[in-house]
């Protein structure tokens, strides 16, 4: 069960990649891998991004029901793995005090934080309606998506710099 999992997670970090090869806009890239995320992993209800401005995590591109606009970095699941620069897991978001409930359907979160330069400047956001929907396999899995999109972006920022921008 887990290994086919972690293969699912495998071939969604390849489509990932082929998705985003030589496309330079961070907004196009953040909205594919939330629909790719979304369509491609089971018993979610909200898949998305929030990108840091100051002291605020700002709403990103996502798939699901509309979602809180402005998070108060070190509030809810998302501020709290902002804060912390950590991977955020909650089992069951009615023993998370401080959780912030976008969509009342909403049972599990898993959010990881974008790590640029040593700086939190967002953070991925999974909710599913079950209880416990995620696990070590998700977090590593998701880890690892992340880690191809910021590679990306990286690789954006070179190029530009290549061009004399
Ligand atoms: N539940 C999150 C807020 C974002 S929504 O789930 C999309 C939180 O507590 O940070």
């Amino acid at each position: 069960m887990n290994s086919s999992k972690s293969e699912r997670y495998r071939e969604l970090a390849t489509q990932l990649s082929a998705l985003l090869a030589g496309e330079s806009d961070r907004t196009a890239n953040a909205a594919n891998m939330a629909a790719l995320i979304y369509y491609g992993l089971p018993d979610l209800n909200w898949a998305g991004f929030y990108f840091r401005q100051g002291e605020e995590l700002v709403l990103g591109p996502f798939q699901g029901r509309p979602a809180c606009v402005r998070i108060p970095v070190g509030q809810g699941v998302c501020g709290t793995a902002a804060a912390r620069a950590e991977v955020v897991l909650v089992p069951d978001v009615h023993h998370f005090p401080g959780h912030i409930a976008c969509d009342p359907a909403s049972r599990s979160e898993l959010v990881v934080p974008l790590i640029e330069a040593g700086a939190v400047s967002g953070v991925l956001d999974l909710d599913s309606p079950l209880v416990g929907r995620f696990d070590q396999v998700d977090q590593e899995g998701c880890e690892q998506l992340v880690s191809v999109f910021l590679v990306h972006s990286r690789q954006y920022r070179r190029d530009l710099g290549a061009a004399g921008r």
